[in-house]
């Protein structure tokens, strides 16, 4: 047990037993035919997993860096976005936006609530010329344990013409996530949470 650590927190969750020891082996070459064989595997198998046809992109950052990333390439400076927030998480997307000089507004709910459908169908209606470019929104809040329903506020972004930039840290591999079904642009996930690996990877 001493040489065991629990931790009572979202993540990090366990790793099992099989993939400490994958990790424990001595590395092979990065770029010998062996490598390029288990990753050619992985991103086929992270296709599955996020269940889309599109390329699936990883990243060695914890899931704030892919938060960043795909930020990065979607805003220039004095973009309209909407952050749709239900607490810390959603409040993230929303400080990364403003810090790549965004005009950032938020349709902000109280602890534990999850974004009304409505809501956001009547700001998005209200957007006559279009000015709102990219809608952010949490799947899983792990700060108040609310899951907004990804599937039909995608959908109503969708409409609208915005882009969908949607956090799935704790909800890929834990909750139901359809992106080329619901029509998420953009999905982000981190992989120490629903993958029950080690931190240090995001997708
Ligand atoms: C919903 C959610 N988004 C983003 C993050 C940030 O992930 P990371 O700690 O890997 O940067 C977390 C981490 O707990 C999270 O729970």
């Amino acid at each position: 047990m001493r040489d065991k650590t629990f931790l009572m927190i979202p993540g990090p969750t366990p790793v099992p037993e099989s993939v400490m020891l994958e990790v424990a082996k001595h590395p092979i070459g990065h770029r010998s035919s062996e490598f390029s064989k288990i990753l050619e595997n992985v991103y086929k198998n992270l296709k599955y997993v996020f269940q889309t046809k599109n390329d699936v992109f990883v990243y060695t950052s914890s899931g704030t860096g892919a938060m960043c990333a795909a930020l990065e390439n979607l805003i220039n400076e004095g973009d309209h976005v909407l952050s749709l927030v239900l607490g810390n998480f959603g409040n993230r997307w929303a400080k990364i936006a403003e810090s790549r000089g965004a005009i950032v507004e938020k349709i902000e709910v109280g602890t534990g609530e999850v974004i009304d459908p409505e809501v956001l169908r009547e700001r998005l209606a209200k957007d006559v010329n279009k000015e709102i470019k990219i809608v952010t929104l949490t799947h899983s809040e792990t700060s108040t344990g609310a899951a907004n329903d990804v599937k039909t506020l995608c959908s109503i972004i969708r409409e609208h013409g915005a882009l969908s930039v949607v956090d799935g840290v704790t909800s890929v591999c834990a909750m139901e996530c359809k992106p080329d079904e619901w029509g998420i642009d953009v999905l982000v996930s981190g992989s120490q949470k629903g993958f029950m690996i080690p931190p240090g990877l995001a997708f």
